[in-house]
């Protein structure tokens, strides 16, 4: 692929982003997109000096002249006359789109919780059931559609019960948590963004009157947490504050597992090799997940934004551009990772990748999310046997986007054994 034909929005080009990343990383690593502001970076290296120096690339766009998510001034309006922000003046207090020192506090509470070791130890039994539960439900049939069946369910459910949402909650939460994402993608309509407000607000409204629940009776659960929390040690979360870390959490952890989960399945079973051997020896099977991440990271890219003047391997870069750091193409750089595009369980350095990328907002959700892959991909290869893509079914497509990247559909076969029908 040449220079001139990368569109980064061409739906083509999304469906299969890795021959464009071929060309960004040897012929234009910092590469601005025409006609804009921002500037697509796509070296390993490159990408680890931006996530660990946040004094100059910024997490919060409007403070340094950069494009605010939400865009519409109407939409913006709605958001905080409507949602718990009145006070502050803001749409969505704003996790990912915070900078030191402040982060590190709210990151401190986060923490506490998902990268706790006996919180994860605590929460390991309920993954392995409500796997064991979802498998019983498929295991006679001897076929499924894998990302209705199986990569959904699990991690919202993983999810949901930690953070303290009724499991039947869920239908609802699925639209607020796919509506709250829509704006990474950009270039939003009015319309679209009115819609993402109003949701927003309605999301925002149910976990406050969850917060208030818990004061009352609480619960061993993020909300209780949370609600119990202090601020720098000081003063208790406001409930803005509160929605704010709840809805990061919960939307962190859901499509990002889910696509994994899929992509996992398909590249196990597209090479039987790597099947057979996972198979043979399960001790593979965290490095087959590392290399998942790798190749088919579900967050392919995210932003920041230039604090001052600056230059990325050469390139002026101006105060208050877009910086839009490619995960997917720094995880196939040949500098770091020999023979990029291959699949390989033996791989030294197979978790160096930037799926969860590094540094201050380095995900959180990391070790939740590597438990239940694990043991997800470990309980499918163990109970299912003969397992194999459905031939004539699949047409292996993606979710068109910029940002994530997964599966629409995935068909799986195996042989049927009766289960607990
Ligand atoms: C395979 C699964 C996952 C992937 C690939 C993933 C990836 C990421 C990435 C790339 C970031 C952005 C870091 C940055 O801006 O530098 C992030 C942030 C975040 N993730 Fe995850 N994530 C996953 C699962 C989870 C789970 C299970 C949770 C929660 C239970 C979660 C919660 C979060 C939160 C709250 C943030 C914001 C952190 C911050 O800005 O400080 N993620 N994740």
């Amino acid at each position: 692929m040449n220079m001139d034909s990368i569109d980064l929005f061409d739906p083509d080009i999304q469906e299969n982003w890795f021959p464009a990343y071929k060309t960004l990383l040897e012929e234009a690593p910092v590469y601005r997109i025409p006609g804009s502001t921002t500037f697509v970076i796509t070296k390993y290296e490159d990408i680890l000096t931006i996530v660990s120096d946040p004094k100059t690339f910024s997490n919060e766009p409007e403070k340094y002249g950069g494009e605010p998510l939400i865009v519409h001034p109407e939409a913006r309006q709605y958001y905080i006359d409507h949602g718990l922000g009145k006070e502050t003046g803001r749409t969505r207090w704003p996790l990912l789109g915070m900078d030191p020192p402040d982060h590190g506090k709210y990151r401190k509470l986060i923490d506490r919780h998902l990268m706790d070791r006996q919180v994860l130890r605590r929460t390991q039994p309920f993954i392995e059931e409500t796997i064991t539960e979802l498998i019983d439900e498929f295991e006679a049939s001897g076929s499924i559609e894998f990302v209705k069946e199986f990569a959904i369910p699990l991690p919202v459910k993983i999810i949901t019960a930690m953070i303290g949402f009724p499991l039947e909650d869920i239908p609802q939460l699925k639209i607020w948590s796919t509506t709250w994402t829509l704006p990474f993608a950009r270039g939003l309509s009015l319309a679209q963004e009115m819609e993402v407000a109003r949701q927003g607000v309605d999301f925002q409204n149910y976990i406050r009157d969850i917060a208030n629940e818990r004061r009352k009776r609480p619960k061993d659960d993020v909300i209780t947490h949370l609600v119990q929390a202090k601020f720098d040690e000081k003063r208790p979360l406001t409930d803005h504050e509160i929605a704010s870390i709840v809805d990061n959490m919960y939307i962190g952890g859901n499509e990002t597992t889910t696509f994994t989960l899929t992509s996992g399945m398909w590249l196990m079973l597209k090479d039987p090799s790597i099947y057979q051997a996972l198979k043979k020896d399960k001790s593979k099977i965290q490095n087959f997940t590392n290399e998942v991440l790798r190749l088919e990271s579900p967050t392919q890219g995210l932003y920041r934004t230039a604090v001052i003047d600056t230059e990325i391997r050469g390139t002026p870069i101006p105060k208050g551009s877009t910086i839009h750091i490619r995960f997917g193409a720094a995880n196939r750089d040949e500098e770091v990772f020999s023979c990029p595009e291959k699949l390989d369980l033996n791989r030294a350095n197979c978790s160096r990748h930037l799926a969860f990328s590094r540094g201050e907002h380095g995900c959180p959700g990391s070790s939740l999310a590597r438990m239940e892959l694990n043991i997800a991909y470990e309980h499918l290869i163990k109970r299912l046997s003969g397992l194999q893509l459905t031939p004539k079914q699949n047409d292996f497509t993606h979710h068109p986007g910029f940002i994530l990247r997964g599966l629409k559909e995935l068909y799986l076969s195996f042989e049927p054994r009766s289960g607990k029908v």
